[in-house]
């Protein structure tokens, strides 16, 4: 989604715009933009298409060290040249990058034009600059309060004026926006990533708070004009973490680091002595743990399907009813909030949008909400009641991988503690334990015989429609594979319970669409062997992710990849690695852009 970034120090501020967004394309984006302070006036560069291409169109140099950024993802208004953001107001003084939506923007177009203000592009963000320079009277702080205060929706801004030399001016309501402190510079973001080389030390703009900065020093305030104090947080995350380091794609290199990215999610977090879960962030007493009746999940996407899978364990391991549920749906049914429920928004960026505002309309109405997030410092996580860190670190790739199997870890740990204080015995926790920290290991032998994924890419990468079949815990990771393929290599894919299809996609079933099944040696393998017999009686071609040993399955499929033995409670994350790598290899085998599939963003900050 879109990104923005702002400097004002004593460096030319063209270099640190264009190297802070090429930091932030990771997001999704469809053209980009610069507006530097150069020789008394506002100058703006702006370009459809790929950094590269706004970096083609830019001068040689470009004088001034004050300027914002901003990569847009069209919402309102189609990709081109002009549409791109920095908008400027009709005489040039003013310039603004805006990241959300603002909803009213059709009656304040229509007010502003009657005014005799002139629009040049199709989006809702120009109204704002417009409106910023009808209030102004010479404070551009004191302007772009009153013009936020007429705005409906959602923004995230960052605004300069040719005669405030060295000033930005920031505020929030629903778009990230991060304030970077730097020697003698400072720096405002959408998200650290586009700053992270320059400073570590940050402070997180909160709705409804305005900062206005200089190269020396900043302040935040309200729309009321009344001081806000502030909090320095320092970023733990190092730069080498949103490097390549050596791979070709982020995705590669993320699927890849999940042994260690599960370590990470683990530490600390497991009481041996008494063969436990201990996760201290949840903000929760004993006494409160134990009186929880039911946990619901909310939750879009791939953390969405780690929710689905966390809800099958909390039933299964704590024998506590629990559910998950689109958080998109959720928030618009007026949900129903019980009493000694806990909710969880699961969420790798914690800024998604639906789970968001699903979540405040949930504490709204008085529930309890924790987070299981990865971006330390992002909304969700400082909205919520409390909740887990998964420390995944960095995850850029479009398609979330490592997030997926530390969310699972976050859920295991919770399911295991609240097992621990029902009718788990100690023996059995002990046992649990070990099955889950083998984890990391069984993955390094999956990663190891990730060359065998190759040909079946090759072989399949042309196909036009994919089902992934799974059931019980494994039926998400069903989902999730489908999810994965889709989103890289645009090839159709939908996910069932493989107890399903003969309800209806069986009717898909032909020699050109090829089946996935999940078969894991669990109480289910047999049904899925039929379901999977089921499909070879229609001429479909079967790909399994089987168990080491499991020779019956090898005889029916028309490919297997083995993945080790484990507990059944366990193949969640065996199963779904095979499934992230046979999307990437089939996203390579047709060209696509892995990292950055077309039409999509990583953090998705509007409904
Ligand atoms: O940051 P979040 O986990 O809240 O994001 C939710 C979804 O937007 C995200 O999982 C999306 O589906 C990914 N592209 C899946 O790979």
């Amino acid at each position: 989604m879109c990104g923005i970034i702002g400097y004002c120090g004593p460096r030319p501020a063209a270099d640190i715009l264009v190297e802070g967004l090429k930091r932030l394309e990771y997001r999704g984006y469809d053209s980009a933009g610069i507006c530097v302070r150069s020789e008394d006036d506002l100058s703006i560069y702006k370009k459809k298409g790929k950094i590269a291409d706004l970096k083609a169109y830019l001068p040689e140099t470009i004088a001034g060290s004050t300027g914002i950024g901003h990569t847009r993802w069209a919402t309102h208004g189609e990709v081109n040249d002009v549409n791109a953001h920095p908008h400027s107001s009709g005489d040039g003084s003013i310039a603004i990058v805006h990241n959300g939506i603002v909803e009213n923007f059709t009656p304040l177009r229509e007010k502003l034009e009657e005014d005799g203000y002139e629009f040049v592009t199709e989006t809702d963000s120009e109204v704002i600059v417009h409106l910023v320079d009808s209030l102004y009277e010479g404070d551009l702080e004191r302007a772009v309060k009153r013009a936020v205060l007429l705005l409906k929706g959602t923004y995230g801004l960052v605004v300069m004026h040719k005669n405030e030399p060295g000033v930005l001016v920031g505020a929030r309501n629903g778009s990230p926006l991060v304030l970077g402190i730097g020697e003698s510079e400072m720096f405002l973001a959408s998200d650290v990533t586009a700053i992270i080389a320059h400073t570590k030390q940050v402070v997180y703009i909160e709705d409804g708070e305005v900062v206005c900065l200089t190269a020396d020093g900043y302040r935040t305030s309200d729309l009321k004009d009344r001081p806000v104090d502030k909090t320095i947080d320092v970023i733990s995350w190092e730069l080498e973490e949103i490097e390549k380091e050596g791979f070709t794609h982020y995705m590669e290199k993320e699927i890849l680091e999940q042994p260690e990215s599960i370590l990470r999610a683990m530490q600390g977090r497991i009481e041996s002595e008494y063969a436990t879960g201990h996760l201290g962030g949840l903000n929760m007493t004993r006494q409160e743990l134990l009186q929880v009746e039911r946990v619901k999940i909310i939750a879009a996407g791939t953390s969405f399907y780690a929710g689905m899978v966390g809800a099958y364990l909390l039933e299964s391991l704590a024998r506590i009813p629990a559910s998950a549920e689109l958080a998109s749906e959720l928030r618009y049914r007026n949900p129903i909030v019980e009493r000694n429920t806990v909710y969880f928004a699961v969420s790798q960026s914690g800024e998604t949008a639906d789970t968001l505002y699903a979540m405040r309309e949930l504490q709204r109405k008085g529930a309890r909400v924790l987070g299981i997030c990865n971006v330390v410092g992002s909304t969700i996580p400082r909205e919520s009641d409390g909740g887990v860190y998964i420390h995944s670190g960095p995850e850029i790739a479009v398609a979330s991988t490592k997030a997926f199997t530390s969310q699972l870890t976050a859920f295991y740990l919770f399911a295991l503690m609240l097992a621990r204080m029902r009718d788990m015995s100690i023996e059995k926790g002990a046992e649990l334990i070990r099955y889950l920290e083998a984890i990391p290991h069984l993955i390094d032998e999956v990663i190891d015989r990730k060359e065998s994924l190759i040909p079946l890419a090759r072989k399949y990468h042309r196909a036009e429609d994919f089902l992934f079949l799974g059931r019980g815990i494994n039926y998400p990771v069903a989902l999730e594979g489908a999810l994965k393929l889709k989103e890289i290599s645009y090839i159709h894919a939908e996910g069932y319970s493989a107890a399903e299809i003969k309800h209806g996609p069986i009717a898909l079933i032909n020699e050109e669409t090829p089946s996935v099944f999940l078969v894991p040696d669990d109480a289910l393998r047999e049904k899925v062997i039929s379901n999977m017999k089921e499909v070879k009686a229609r001429s479909g071609q079967v790909i399994a992710i089987a168990v080491d040993g499991d020779d019956e399955v090898a005889s029916i499929a028309d490919d297997v990849f083995f993945v080790p033995r484990a507990h059944e409670l366990m193949y969640p994350y065996l199963m779904v690695v095979p499934l992230q790598l046979f999307a990437y290899y089939t996203a390579l085998e047709l060209g696509r852009n892995v990292d950055q599939p077309r039409n999509l963003a990583k953090s998705v900050t509007v409904e």
